[in-house]
C-alpha cells in the first residue's frame, strides 16, 4: 500500500462534472467531507478559463477552513498527463490539450493536482471505501453520463485507464452500458444488467482483477442490478457515493506533495 497522506488540517477537493461543480473540504484521516459541500452549475459554455472562475468561487468559500497553503485537487472528466488534459468527453473541447493545471494555478494562485475523475473515485475507495486495504488488483468503474474507471495493484494507481471505451461488438462500450444510457432509452435494470454483463466479462478477461467495484450515482441503486451480475470476480457497489471524487481529489493533492511528478518541473 502506499502512505496514506494525513494531514490534520481539512483539504480542498473540487469534482468537475459535466452538469455541477462541486467542492468540499476534505479531513483525509477518516476520508469524510469536513463540511458541506457546494454546488455550483457547469458553465454552458465549460471552457478551462470559464470552469476555472466558478472554481476560484469555490475556493474561495471555503478560504478559512483550507488556509492558504494546502493544495487543492481537482477531478475532471478527461484523461490528465502531467497536468494537461488530453481529451473532453462531457466537457468542451477546449480541454484537448489543455496545460490546464497552469490555467488553473494562474485563475487561483495556488498549488493544484488535476486528476482524472474514475481515477480519484477509485483513490477514495481503495483507501476509506469498498476496498479499503485491498492487497490485490481493483478495477473500480464509474456508471455515470458515461463510465469511467481506475486501476489500482495493491493501493498503487495506474492512471488515465479508459476502459469505458473499449470496443465491444462495435461500439464504444459506454454509449451502450453507461447509466446515462439507461435513462435515455428507458431501459429496465434487467435489459440494462444484460450490457453490463457482456461489459464486465470482456473487462474481466482483459484485466483478470481481484475486485470490481462499481461506482456512480446509480450504485446507490446497486441491489437493482448487482446479483444478475454473473461473473467470475467478485463485484461490490462503491461506498463513497458522491463523495468519492472530491475526496480521492484531496488525498492525491496530497499525495503529489509527497511524490512529485518528475515529469513537471
Ligand atoms: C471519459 C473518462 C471519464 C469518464 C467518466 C469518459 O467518457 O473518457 O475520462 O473518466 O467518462 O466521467
Amino acid at each position: 500500500m502506499t502512505d496514506a497522506p494525513v494531514p490534520s488540517t481539512p483539504v480542498l477537493g473540487i469534482d468537475i462534472g459535466g452538469s455541477g461543480i462541486k467542492g468540499a473540504p476534505v479531513d483525509l484521516q477518516i476520508g469524510e467531507l469536513a463540511g458541506k459541500r457546494l454546488r455550483i452549475e457547469t458553465p454552458k459554455k465549460s471552457t478551462p478559463e470559464n470552469v476555472a472562475k466558478v472554481v476560484r468561487q469555490i475556493v474561495e468559500h471555503f478560504g478559512e477552513t483550507i488556509g492558504t497553503d494546502s493544495p487543492i485537487g481537482i477531478t475532471i472528466p478527461a484523461v490528465v498527463t502531467h497536468g494537461k488534459t488530453r481529451s473532453a468527453a462531457n466537457i468542451d473541447k477546449s480541454w484537448i490539450d489543455c496545460e490546464a493545471e497552469k490555467v488553473f494555478e494562474a485563475e487561483l494562485g495556488r498549488d493544484i493536482v488535476l486528476v482524472n475523475d474514475a481515477d480519484a473515485a477509485g483513490v477514495a475507495e481503495v483507501h476509506y471505501g469498498a476496498a479499503k486495504d485491498h492487497p490485490g488488483l481493483v478495477v473500480l468503474t464509474t456508471l455515470g453520463t458515461g463510465i469511467g474507471t481506475a486501476i489500482l495493484n495493491r493501493g498503487i494507481l495506474i492512471p488515465n485507464s479508459e476502459l469505458g471505451h473499449l470496443e465491444i461488438d462495435g461500439h464504444d462500450a459506454e454509449s451502450r452500458a453507461a447509466s446515462s444510457v439507461k435513462d435515455k432509452e428507458g431501459l429496465s435494470y434487467s435489459e440494462w444488467a444484460k450490457r453490463l454483463q457482456r461489459y464486465y466479462e470482456v473487462l474481466e478477461a482483459l484485466l483478470w482483477p481481484d475486485l470490481i467495484v462499481i461506482g456512480g450515482g446509480v450504485s446507490k441503486d446497486s441491489d437493482k442490478f448487482l446479483d444478475k451480475l454473473k461473473l467470475k470476480t467478485p463485484v461490490v457497489p462503491a461506498k463513497l457515493l458522491n463523495t468519492a471524487g472530491i475526496v480521492g481529489a484531496a488525498w492525491l493533492a496530497v499525495d503529489r506533495r509527497v511524490h512529485p511528478d518528475p515529469f513537471l518541473s
